[in-house]
């Protein structure tokens, strides 16, 4: 078994981080960090737990430790991070000075050596790792996930990069509120309503989506090369992203060719078959009103996207869209970094 640690594990992340670790064949939790406001205090005392399941029985009497490497046991080797980014962009450093830390928070998602990853896409940029550690004379390293609507994207954008010229795509985003966090969108902003701005949620779709991508030399990431713009917004939905997504293609196409490189996608997680990867990482539903988040956000235990609605855009040239739902808090967080680390796990550790 691997010993883990999870920093932010009283969050709306670290809770996903703590039920979807719960009977992990490969991973056992160890230690729980928070802020010194829930430090000292048993896990179950400290946290106001939301998620539908139950609190697992294994850590309810955990004792949460403060957030620095000090505080954390010996035995563990990889620290999931659910950190505030502000306070991320410090700790996760003082962290892979000996551990592994397998982080969802934006602070060094876009850093020289440091891998941005989703496994199916771009396993091949953990090659920055030995580069990272030898840079800052490190035993452990940083590897991080994209933002939560950057991995459902992306996910659906792999196949069609591999299989056909990407022009442009456009997005237009319907993002759930736990996407914020505990604390993130007050009742009053958002129920009866939605509201058409997420801070710079449109900056990292277009420039994480762009990196993920694109090809790794061996030294530098170099950005795909098609037009993306983003458009972002919160609504009064708890879990799972929808998003309204338009493409524009080089040559022409055939739309079912399209279907079937898309929901016959399988990449490194499946031939290896990691514990958290879905069979299929792209469902495609053929009825007229799917994808919807209460239905479709848990597909896959919650680790595939769901693609639907998928037709010929009559009104521009070589163009198709579709609308996808991906569950925010499972394949675009928690779920991603546990991914993450069972690549590593069978790779590099
Ligand atoms: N929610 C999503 O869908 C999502 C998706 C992708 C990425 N992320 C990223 O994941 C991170 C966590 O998001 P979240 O939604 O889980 O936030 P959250 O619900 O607000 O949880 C924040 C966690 O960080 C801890 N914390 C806050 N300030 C701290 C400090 N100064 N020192 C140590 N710990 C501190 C909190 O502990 P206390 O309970 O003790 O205050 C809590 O455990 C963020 O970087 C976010 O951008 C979130």
């Amino acid at each position: 078994m691997v010993n883990v640690g999870i920093l932010g594990a009283t969050g709306m992340v670290g809770q996903r981080f703590i039920q979807l670790l719960d009977n992990h064949p490969d991973f056992e939790i160890k230690a729980l960090a928070a802020s010194s406001r829930s430090a000292g205090k048993k896990y179950e005392d400290a946290t106001t737990w939301y998620l539908d399941e139950e609190m697992p029985e294994s850590v309810r009497d955990i004792v949460v430790c403060e957030t620095n490497p000090d505080d954390m046991d010996n035995d563990v080797d990889i620290v999931f991070s659910s950190l505030p980014t502000e306070f991320a962009a410090k700790v996760e450093k003082d962290f892979a000075r000996d551990y592994v830390v397998a982080s969802n928070a934006s602070a060094h998602r876009m850093k020289k050596n440091i891998p941005l990853v989703i496994p199916e896409v771009n396993p091949q940029y953990l090659d920055m790792i030995d580069a990272q550690q030898k840079e800052n004379d490190w035993d452990g390293f940083i590897v991080t996930n994209p933002n939560c609507s950057t991995i459902a994207l992306t996910l659906t954008l792999k196949p069609i990069v591999d299989n056909f010229n990407l022009k442009s795509v456009r997005v237009s985003t319907m993002q759930a509120v736990s996407g914020a966090g505990y604390n993130g969108v007050p009742s009053m902003a958002i129920v009866d309503n939605l509201v058409p701005y997420i801070g710079s949620e449109e900056e990292k779709m277009e420039s994480e989506t762009l990196h993920l991508l694109g090809s790794f030399d061996g030294s530098k990431v170099v950005d795909a090369d098609f037009n993306l713009s983003a458009s972002c917004h919160r609504v009064p939905v708890i879990d799972g992203h929808t998003e309204a997504v338009f493409i524009e293609l080089d040559d022409d196409f055939d739309i079912d060719d399209i279907k079937n490189t898309m929901s016959n996608f399988k990449a490194l997680p499946q031939q290896l078959n990691l514990f958290s990867a879905p069979e299929n990482p792209v469902i495609i539903k053929d009825e007229d009103d799917r994808p919807q988040p209460r239905m479709d956000r848990n597909a896959g235990n919650g680790m595939a996207v769901t693609v639907g609605r998928l037709r010929k855009d009559q009104a521009f040239d070589n163009s198709f869209k579709y609308v996808l739902v991906g569950h925010n808090t499972i394949r675009g967080a928690a779920g991603a970094s546990i991914l993450n680390a069972e690549l590593i796990n069978d790779k590099i550790l």
